[in-house]
Order: C-alpha cells, then sequence, then structure tokens
C-alpha cells in the first residue's frame, strides 16, 4: 500500500488473456504471446510506484497443457510483483489449480479468491462454464459472492472476472458474455462495498456503468479483437499497441474511489519536463 496526501492508496495492475501456447509456437499461426508477455512483464517492473499485486484476469493459456502452464510459469519467474489469477474459457480449472497454488475459496471446482490489499479486498471470481466459451456464475458461486459481500467492513471490493457482464458491442464476442449478468447486478446492488467489477476475454479496452458501478474490461499485451461494430463483419483481431490496466484505489468517503489507468506497454519518446529549472513553460 503506498500513500499520498496522507491518504491511504492501493495499485493493482490488470493483465489479461496472455494465451501462452508451448514454447515455439504462434497463436494463431502468426502471434508471439510469449514475446508479447515478456514484454508486459518488463513494463510491470519498472512502473512506479510499484503496483501492489497484479491480477491475470483469465485465459494464461490458449489450450490448456501441462506444458503451456510450464511455459507461463516461467514466462512470469520475472515478475518481481505478487500474482493473483483467476481462469478464462481457454483455461483449465485442474491444471490452474496445481500450476497457481493460491488459497482457493472452494476445494474443487471454481477457483474464487480473495486477496486483502492493504485497505482493499480482491475478489477473483471464476466466471468459467467448463466446456464451454460463454460465462456464468452458477448457485455456489453467486452464495459464495454474497457472503464475501456481506462481510461487515469499511473494506472497498474490487471485483475480477474473466467474462464481461455486459455487451461490449462485438457480436462474436457479446455471445460469450456472463450470461446470468442480471444475478450479479442483483448482489452488487446489495452491498455498496462492491466497487469496481473488472473483466477481460475481449482483449481491446472498454468502460461503462454496470449495476451503478464503474465496469471495464482490459486490453491484452498482445493481439486485440477488432473493434467490429458491424455484426456482418467475420470474427478478427488486428495487432494493436498493447496495454494494461491500473485500478488505483484512494481511500475517501463512500469506500473511497477507484480510477483506472490504462498503461501502454513499450518504450516511448520521452518523458519531456514542461518546466525548466527556474520553473518557467519551455
Ligand atoms: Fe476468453
Amino acid at each position: 500500500m503506498t500513500a499520498r496526501n496522507s491518504q491511504p492508496r492501493v495499485l493493482i495492475a490488470q493483465i489479461s488473456d496472455l494465451h501462452v501456447k508451448p514454447t515455439g509456437v504462434l497463436a494463431y499461426q502468426r502471434v508471439d504471446t510469449a514475446a508479447a508477455l515478456a514484454r508486459c512483464v518488463k513494463e510491470l517492473n519498472r512502473f512506479t510506484p510499484r503496483p501492489d499485486l497484479v491480477v491475470i484476469s483469465g485465459d494464461l493459456v490458449d489450450r490448456p497443457s501441462k506444458e503451456a502452464y510450464d511455459h507461463l510459469i516461467r514466462l512470469l519467474t520475472p515478475l518481481e510483483l505478487p500474482v493473483a489469477a483467476i481462469p478464462g474459457n481457454h483455461d483449465d480449472r485442474d491444471l490452474m489449480r496445481a500450476t497457481l497454488p493460491q488459497s482457493y475459496a472452494f476445494a474443487r471446482g471454481a477457483l474464487h479468491s480473495v486477496r486483502e490489499v492493504g485497505g482493499v479486498d480482491v475478489l477473483l471470481i471464476d466466471s468459467v462454464t467448463p466446456g464451454e466459451d460463454y460465462g456464468t456464475l452458477n448457485a455456489d458461486s453467486l452464495a459464495w459472492l454474497e457472503t464475501v459481500l456481506s462481510t461487515p467492513t469499511t473494506r472497498p471490493a474490487l471485483l475480477f472476472l474473466h467474462h464481461p457482464p455486459f455487451a461490449a458491442g462485438i457480436a462474436h464476442m457479446d455471445v460469450q458474455n456472463l450470461r446470468n449478468a442480471g444475478d450479479l447486478a442483483a448482489i452488487l446492488r446489495r452491498h455498496r462495498r462492491a466497487r469496481l467489477v473488472a473483466a477481460g476475454h475481449v482483449h481491446r479496452a472498454a468502460l461503462t456503468n454496470f449495476a451503478g458501478i464503474a465496469a471495464t474490461i482490459c486490453p491484452a499485451p498482445n493481439h486485440a479483437v477488432a473493434l467490429d461494430l458491424d455484426a456482418r463483419l467475420p470474427p478478427s483481431f488486428t495487432i494493436e499497441p498493447p496495454a494494461f490496466h491500473l485500478h488505483v484505489w484512494t481511500a475517501g468517503e463512500d469506500f473511497g474511489a477507484v480510477v483506472t489507468h490504462q498503461v501502454p506497454i513499450g518504450d516511448f519518446d520521452g518523458p519531456y519536463r514542461f518546466f525548466d529549472a527556474r520553473g518557467a513553460l519551455r
């Protein structure tokens, strides 16, 4: 936890949809997702101030195999920050449970967990529907979420799940959304301490309001789903500037405030100072 102007602050970096393949294999025969993740790790390591936690919001690998998860772990090894992860539709719960041991809420099945980070509860919600690309939260998952959010506390809760609970307007992705988003919305409306719903899956940044709070989709470090708002276009991907999200929570009234920044990955010109040593605008 970092502090500025004496207000407690928590920085959560979110990376998403890594789609790591076994060593040497490209995704879609074109995208070097391993190199993209390596660049992302480098960016996270050099970011200041240091994020308090890195959340990986699903699709850690492209096709689940021990080889792919082992490759993922090798790529994440240089990361100097704590990590928490949830699965996406490209992941396998059992392989993930074995590869990324965390304190999961359930002994088997869905990989839900909670991380206390500074003054914030980070809720990692598994929205996977086994065997399907779309997301769901079954009765057990909804009950777990309701219980966690019911904890009497002044701590805000930031929620992470793979499947967006809202339509982004890209038809072939929207059919894979969280199917029972209404159940999630009903829970969020009952618990004011839920302040953010952060998803992945769409490989591009989006922002809306869901159940009265901010809801985001995190961009990917690799390929982006093309911004095709015309449903007649064939599902496509593009190579756009890679990025991750940085959610900055600052303490304050009503569970504080969250601001989400999009951080581009790469080496860019600058920074250049606006003012010279005398304080004059250059
Ligand atoms: Fe996905």
